[in-house]
């Protein structure tokens, strides 16, 4: 690790993610006025379902961010009290418009849908979270393809920062589809910004703290707010908060702010990982416009 050397204690660097989605969506915007150029108009459709505050949110920045870089935006908005069949028809309807490049279904669905089945309907080529079932089949043969977007922004954030994690202990706390798992696959992955020796821990490890005290690179995956604390961080190790809760607008990470007493350097509590995750969220995107129009 370039500027973060493990054992070096003090008042941890700030890893900001604002910069990193500023250069990636830099480049989105970029591709878009050539596929527009070229004559094409990229599309990323979105779902939402139900009120949830927090999806609300998302969705609109979403919308926001797909209106600045150039792309329409085709939204629906089922209710709440929608059904699995419901969810699965927009879905569909999605997958048959030639002119929708890209298909978003907001996470977390309301209770009683399941956000994995409706997945499974989606065409692979025009998913833009990277958690489709192909798509992560992909992810663990190594092969080109949408990536989940927390776990590719994390690699990104890390890259930018300087933070090498090639050959070095990182331990992820969480084995969750979203973000633990994938994200252990990518950065086990034979590439310059990967090549790290991954540590998976969860429920099922008990003295989980055991392993998080090695880490050189300690990621929260978990969504257990405050469940990461300094006595969990080797002196100097590289932190990164990506599991968050959220108590109505309020957002709770795992990772205690008085981490940063202890670690080298630290995402911030606002800032870090959620501007990587969005961006990757484009750059996605723009790659099932070019896989739609074969480039
Ligand atoms: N920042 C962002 O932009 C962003 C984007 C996406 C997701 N997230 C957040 O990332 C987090 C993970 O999401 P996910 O869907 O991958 O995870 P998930 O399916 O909710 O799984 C959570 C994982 O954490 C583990 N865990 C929970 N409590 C634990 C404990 N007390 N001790 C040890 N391990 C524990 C679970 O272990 P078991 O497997 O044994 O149950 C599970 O593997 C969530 O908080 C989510 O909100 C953040």
């Amino acid at each position: 690790m370039s500027s973060s050397s493990v054992d070096s204690v003090g008042v941890a660097r700030l890893l900001p993610g604002g910069p990193v989605a500023d250069r990636v969506l830099g480049e989105v915007a970029a591709e878009v006025v050539a596929l527009r150029a070229a004559g094409v108009t990229p599309s990323l459709a979105t779902v939402l379902v139900g009120d949830d505050d927090a999806s609300v949110g998302y969705i609109r920045i979403k919308q926001r961010l797909a209106s600045e870089l150039g792309f329409v935006s085709p939204h629906v908005r089922l209710p709440a009290s929608a059904s699995q069949v419901d969810l699965h028809r927009v879905i569909e309807d999605f997958n048959a418009d030639r002119g929708v490049h890209g298909v978003l279904v907001q996470h977390p669905v309301p209770g009683g849908l399941d956000y994995g089945r409706a997945l499974q309907v989606l065409d692979p080529d025009k998913d833009v979270d990277g958690m489709h079932p192909v798509s992560l089949g992909r992810l663990a043969l190594g092969l080109p393809g949408p990536v989940p977007c927390t776990p590719a922004g994390i690699e990104a954030l890390l890259a930018f920062h300087g933070v090498s994690v090639a050959g070095r202990e990182v331990v992820v706390l969480g084995r969750g589809a979203t973000l633990g798992r994938p994200l252990a696959m990518l950065l086990a992955q034979k590439r310059a910004t990967a090549n790290a020796a991954v540590t998976v821990v969860h429920t099922g490890v008990a003295d989980w703290p055991r392993f998080a005290r090695r880490a050189e690179v300690l990621v929260a995956a978990a969504g257990v707010p405050g469940i990461v604390r300094p006595e969990h961080v080797r002196p100097g190790a590289v932190v990164v908060g990506g599991g968050v809760r959220y108590a109505g607008r309020r957002l709770l990470p795992d990772v205690d702010p008085s981490c940063a007493r202890v670690a080298g350097a630290i995402t911030p509590r606002v800032g870090g990982v959620g501007p990587t995750t969005v961006a990757m969220l484009f750059r996605n995107a723009v790659g099932a416009v070019r896989r739609a129009v074969g480039g």
